[in-house]
């Protein structure tokens, strides 16, 4: 893959771009809001140490085109809003797998529709990916409606395959494929 720590995607509404040093206080925000936090992989952060982790771990994954990660930064203020990305890339299958947040003062705005749509289309028509996949937590309904939006179908579901803090969740496995999003663009 290339590097991406040069890439930038511009939408109406949002500049998307690589993470940087001044972004951990947002980011935190982000992460630690319970609320985004409900279905996520990990508990909620609790210190600005693990921000400032994500964006030293980006600087190096970025560069190595190991995974792509976006802030979503929103044009008219200037505001870290979320952040999507696409990771666990396989070149030799063109796969990956899509992952995102929005800060819950943002919810219901249409933001995370424009990303996403800006991050699929680089991923389908530039990096050439063939599917992107999502592994949602099957309560997690408005990501469910962000996906079906987008055309992702509902492909399976694994159970118990999440373990955070104590609560054991299932997952819903979506798919996107390529021929899928030009047929529908
Ligand atoms: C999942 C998440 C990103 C969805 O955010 P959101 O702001 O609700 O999502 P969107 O921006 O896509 O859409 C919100 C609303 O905008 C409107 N909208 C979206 N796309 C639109 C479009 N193309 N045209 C017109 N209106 C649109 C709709 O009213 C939609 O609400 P509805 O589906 O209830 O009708 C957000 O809930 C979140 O960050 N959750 C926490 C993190 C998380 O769970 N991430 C996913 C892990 S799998």
């Amino acid at each position: 893959m290339p590097a991406f720590d040069q890439l930038t995607l511009n939408t109406r509404r949002l500049l998307l771009r690589p993470l940087r040093d001044s972004d951990a206080d947002a980011l935190l925000e982000l992460f630690s809001d319970l609320k985004v936090m409900r279905y996520w992989s990990t508990p909620p952060w609790e210190s600005i140490e693990q921000a400032r982790s994500m964006i030293e771990r980006d600087v190096k994954a970025m560069a190595t085109g190991d995974h792509v990660r976006l802030g979503l930064e929103r044009t008219e203020d200037g505001v870290l809003i979320g952040m999507c990305t696409l990771f666990a890339i396989s070149e030799q299958c063109r796969r990956a797998e899509v992952g995102y947040a929005i800060a819950s003062h943002a919810w219901g705005k249409a933001y995370m529709d424009e990303a996403l749509r800006a991050l699929l289309n680089y991923g389908f028509s530039k990096l050439m990916l063939n599917r992107v996949e999502a592994d949602v937590d099957p309560r997690n309904e408005a990501s469910a409606r962000s996906l079906e939006r987008l055309g992702f179908k509902k492909e399976g579901y694994l159970r118990e395959r999440w373990i955070v803090g104590d609560e054991v969740s299932d997952t819903a496995l979506y798919g996107l494929l390529n021929r899928d999003w030009h047929w529908r663009a």
